[in-house]
């Protein structure tokens, strides 16, 4: 099917098919199709504002923009424009409103470019992904904290490792308050880019330097959801900055959400044994009858990469690019809409797979004490006595090193012979993971209260982030 371009005009042979091709995003772009409609029909009550066009005319434009909304809807509007060949999914909605209403239809892309409909259809696009990727974060962080809040009832102990060795006893709520700080900013990340997204509507910017057509911008920008036209027509078409923002706080909330999975895809085998992942959310193998793997949170480790990697991908592709709009914007737009679609459904199923998290802590706690986790605070123990941090790294080490050759875990007895080595009495010392944790006093401590403290304040800070920000839009 030949291409209904937009323009043409001005050309005596028609466009090489496969330059064409080339050149067409309406792949990359069809996430965009309910936004344009929305951005149409805002630029169709800005030409009615400015008595560009009749109330009929008006009307008869929107009528045919529900009614695409609804094929859109339907998902039979994607097909058509596969088949009509369109160049993107600017110029099909253009094309299906003129095959709706033709007479109207030739009104609509008056006082208008492309380049100015492709930066606010994106801001629209990002401030609704950006809203839902938040409520997907504050979820996360629900479910977190609510963990959190049943851990530390239980008093569920783990050692924390560094290095993944194993280094001091925390509660298990503290590394799900951990976790919970990591989704925390990632909601605050999307709430910034859904405010930032909701500031200037380009529509009306033209091509790049506005329009001698009397265009009723406000009511455009008003009917939208933006607090105000943009100021500069230029900046305004060739701006992506809350777009890559929102690619960029995709990758982070992904790559949170990777590090969250390295720790429970290890947790998960029978070697550490801390999890058990539920049969919904885990895989077995075709050959090995006794194998369940936990996929879902391999898979989110990977798209954090994917992420990460459109981002590198967009970031570079408007590096040195003069003002204004030139055609590698639209690669741009392909990198952040494959990066943020891909990337949210991702997050999506790394919601869903916490779910299926059952937490076993009968081997946290036996383990919290495993590898001489209380040692440092035998160190602050001998300091809190006057010793020098370094004379108690090195006599606690001693004893570390004496213990692991008797292959014992340090007990009174140690206690004992550091008094003796060092004429100081650490006989309050703790000397099990429980009284470890307890001892701890610092604010943001892994001790019980800290711990309430910090989910009580991360709560009410959600709470404040679930506020909608801007309303009135698609
Ligand atoms: N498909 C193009 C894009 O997404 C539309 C804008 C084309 N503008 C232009 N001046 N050729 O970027």
């Amino acid at each position: 099917m030949k291409a209904d371009l937009q323009w043409g005009g001005r050309f005596v042979a028609p466009p090489d098919a496969a330059l064409l091709d080339f050149g067409s995003s309406l792949e990359d772009d069809l996430p965009l199709a309910p936004f344009d409609v929305a951005c149409s029909r805002a630029h169709v009550a800005a030409l009615l504002g400015g008595k560009i066009i009749s109330l009929e005319t008006a009307a008869a434009l929107d009528t045919a923009l529900a009614a695409i909304a609804t094929e859109i809807e339907a998902g039979s509007f994607a097909a058509w424009a596969r088949e009509q060949a369109c160049e993107d999914v600017h110029g099909a909605i253009d094309q299906r409103v003129r095959d709706l209403a033709p007479t109207a239809g030739a009104w609509l892309h008056t006082g208008r470019s492309r380049n100015d409909q492709v930066s606010t259809t994106l801001l629209l696009y990002v401030r609704a992904r950006a809203a839902s990727a938040k409520q997907e974060c504050a979820q996360i962080v629900q479910w977190l904290l609510a963990q959190a809040d049943a851990a530390l009832k239980d008093g569920t102990m783990l050692a924390a490792t560094t290095h993944w060795q194993p280094a001091q006893p925390i509660l298990l709520a503290f590394w799900l308050a951990t976790a919970a700080e990591m989704f925390l900013r990632a909601t605050r990340r999307f709430d910034r880019v859904e405010s930032d997204a909701a500031r200037f509507a380009p529509l009306g910017s033209g091509a790049c330097s506005g329009s001698t057509l009397p265009l009723a911008r406000e009511i455009a920008a008003s009917q939208l959801g933006f607090a105000a036209p943009s100021r500069v027509a230029m900046d305004a078409i060739g701006n992506r900055d809350v777009a890559l923002d929102l690619l960029h706080a995709t990758a982070r909330a992904l790559g949170e959400a990777s590090r969250v999975s390295e720790e429970l895809v290890l947790w998960a085998t029978p070697a550490f044994g801390y999890i058990r992942l539920g049969d919904a959310a885990s895989t077995g193998s075709s050959l090995m009858p006794q194998k369940r793997n936990p996929d879902p949170f391999e898979l989110v480790r990977a798209h954090a990469a994917g992420a990460a990697g459109l981002l590198q991908a967009a970031l570079a592709s408007i590096n040195g690019l003069a003002l204004s709009y030139h055609r590698d914007l639209q690669e741009t737009k392909a990198h952040v809409l494959r990066g943020v679609e891909r990337g949210l459904g991702a997050l999506h199923a790394f919601r869903l797979a916490l779910t299926y998290v059952h937490f076993n802590a009968t081997q946290m706690n036996a383990h919290a004490a495993d590898g001489y986790t209380i040692a440092t605070d035998l160190a602050d123990a001998l300091i809190a006595a006057g010793a020098s941090a370094r004379e108690a790294h090195e006599a606690i080490g001693a004893q570390v090193a004496q213990a692991e050759r008797e292959q014992r875990a340090l007990n009174v007895s140690d206690l004992a012979a550091i008094a003796e080595k060092t004429g100081r009495d650490i006989s309050a010392a703790p000397l099990d993971a429980q009284a470890s944790i307890a001892a701890k006093r610092t604010i943001g401590s892994t001790a019980p209260t800290h711990v309430a403290k910090a989910i009580a304040s991360m709560r009410a800070e959600l709470a404040g982030l679930e506020e909608p920000c801007c309303g009135g839009h698609v």
